[in-house]
C-alpha cells in the first residue's frame, strides 16, 4: 500500500510573514493579554470588510452564544437550527437553557430549508408559540440562500443569526455573508480559511449589539474602578496575540479563498471521468469558497463506499471526512424535536470532505487524487 511520507492533513493553517511580525510586535509592546492595539485593528478591519460593528471573541461558539443572548433568547425559548451543522453552532442554544428545533437541508447549498422553515414558523404561527430565533449556518464556504429565509423569518417577525464561521471570504449576490442578519459571527479557528490559532468575530446591524456583545465578553464588568456587576458575564474576549496573528490572516483572505477553490475544481477536474463521484452543488447566486472540497458518492456507480474510500486514504496517511453529522442522530440531541432530516442524512452517508488546505501542494493533490481513482473498481488506475 502506497503511503505519503508526511500526512495530509484535512485542512490546515496556512501562514505568512505578517502574522510574525505582528505577533512580534505584541511582544515588543507586552501587550499579550486581552487587550491591545492588534485587538483593535482587527476589528476595524473587520468592520471595514464587513461594514458593520464588530467585536472580537475567544471563538464563533463564544459569538453564537452571545449573538443568541443579544436575541433574547432565554430558558424555555425554542430556537430554529439546521441539523446539517457542526456542534458549535448549536450548543450554544443549550447553554441558555433553550430547546432546539432542527431543520432538515436544502440539496442545492445543502443548508437551511427556506421551504421547511416556512412550514414550521406557520404551524408555531398558529399554535401562537414562534421560536425566539432562528439560526442559518453557511456550510462548507457556502452560503443559505438567504433572501428567501430573510423574507420569512421578517413575516413572522422571528430575528436570524447567521453562523458564517465556515464562510469567511465567500459571497451571496455580491454581499458578504454574516452581514445580512441582525447579527453574524465568524470563527477563527484552526482548520478555517484564515485563522488566529483559535478565534471569533460577532458583527452586528446595531451598534449598541456589539456593545453589549463586548461588556458580556468581558465578564459584563460595569463602570468604575471597584469590581461592580449587575449582569452574567463570560470570559470571552479575544487575545492581543490571537488577533495579531488574525491580523496577519486577513491580509491573505482572497488569496486563500482562490486556492481554496483551486483545490475543489482541481479534484472535479480529476473525477469527471469517475462515475459517481461529484463535487458539492456550486449555487448559482453566490461564490462558494470550497473550504472544504466536499463530494458525494453514490456508492453502486462508484463502486466502493464513502467509508471505504475514507479508510483508504487513511491508510495512505491521508485525513479525510465524512460530512457532518446531522444533530438530530446526536444522542445529545436525541430529545430535540426535528423537522425532515433525510437529506441532511444521506449528506453525511454519502459526503466526503477532501483534504483542502490552501497550502496543498501539486504533489500532494496528486497523490489524493490517484488513491481516490484507486478506490473506484470502475477504473485502472
Ligand atoms: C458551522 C460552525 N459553527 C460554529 C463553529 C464554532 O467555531 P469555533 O470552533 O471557533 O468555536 C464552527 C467551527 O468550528 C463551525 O464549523
Amino acid at each position: 500500500m502506497k503511503r505519503y511520507p508526511t500526512r495530509i492533513y484535512l485542512s490546515k493553517p496556512h501562514l505568512g510573514t505578517w502574522e510574525r511580525r505582528f505577533v512580534q510586535e505584541a511582544f515588543e509592546e507586552n501587550w499579550v493579554s486581552t487587550v491591545g492595539r492588534h485587538l483593535n485593528d482587527l476589528e476595524a478591519e473587520f468592520s471595514t470588510y464587513t461594514g458593520l460593528p464588530s467585536v472580537a471573541v475567544a471563538t464563533g461558539t463564544a459569538g453564537i452564544h452571545l449573538g443568541l443572548k443579544l436575541l433574547g433568547v432565554r430558558d424555555g425559548d425554542e430556537v430554529v437550527s439546521p441539523t446539517l451543522t457542526f456542534a458549535g453552532g448549536c450548543n450554544p442554544i443549550l447553554y441558555e437553557r433553550a430547546r432546539p428545533v432542527f431543520i432538515d437541508s436544502e440539496r442545492q447549498s445543502w443548508n437551511l430549508d427556506p421551504n421547511l422553515l416556512e412550514q414550521f414558523l406557520r404551524r408555531r404561527a398558529s399554535q401562537g408559540a414562534l421560536p425566539r430565533a432562528v439560526i442559518v449556518a453557511h456550510l462548507f464556504g457556502q452560503c443559505a440562500d438567504m433572501d428567501p429565509l430573510l423574507e420569512i423569518c421578517g413575516r413572522f417577525e422571528v430575528p436570524l443569526l447567521e453562523d458564517a464561521a465556515e464562510a469567511l471570504g465567500a459571497s451571496y449576490k455580491g454581499r458578504v455573508p454574516g452581514t445580512l442578519a441582525k447579527v453574524g459571527v465568524y470563527s477563527l479557528n484552526g482548520n478555517k480559511i484564515i485563522t488566529g490559532s483559535t478565534g471569533g468575530i460577532l458583527v452586528a446591524q446595531d451598534e449598541l449589539m456589539v456593545e453589549k456583545a463586548r461588556y458580556w465578553a468581558t465578564q459584563a464588568r460595569d463602570p468604575g474602578a471597584d469590581y461592580r456587576h449587575s449582569e452574567l458575564g463570560y470570559n470571552y474576549r479575544m487575545s492581543n496575540i490571537v488577533a495579531a496573528i488574525a491580523r496577519g490572516q486577513m491580509k491573505v483572505l482572497e488569496e486563500r479563498v482562490e486556492q481554496r477553490r483551486a483545490v475543489a475544481f482541481h479534484y472535479r477536474e480529476a473525477f469527471a471521468e469517475l462515475p459517481g463521484i461529484e463535487l458539492m452543488p456550486q449555487a448559482e447566486y453566490g461564490k462558494h469558497t470550497n473550504w472544504l472540497s466536499c463530494f458525494l458518492v453514490d456508492e453502486e456507480r462508484f463502486g466502493a463506499t464513502r467509508d471505504t474510500i475514507v479508510s483508504t486514504l487513511d491508510a495512505a496517511n491521508i485525513e479525510a471526512r465524512p460530512v457532518w453529522k446531522p444533530m438530530h442522530t446526536q444522542k445529545l440531541y436525541r430529545d430535540a424535536e426535528v423537522v425532515g432530516g433525510a437529506v441532511a442524512e444521506e449528506l453525511n452517508r454519502r459526503g466526503i470532505c477532501l483534504p483542502s488546505s490552501s497550502s496543498l501542494s501539486e504533489e500532494e493533490q496528486a497523490f489524493v487524487i490517484e488513491r481516490v481513482r484507486a478506490c473506484c473498481p470502475r477504473i485502472t488506475v
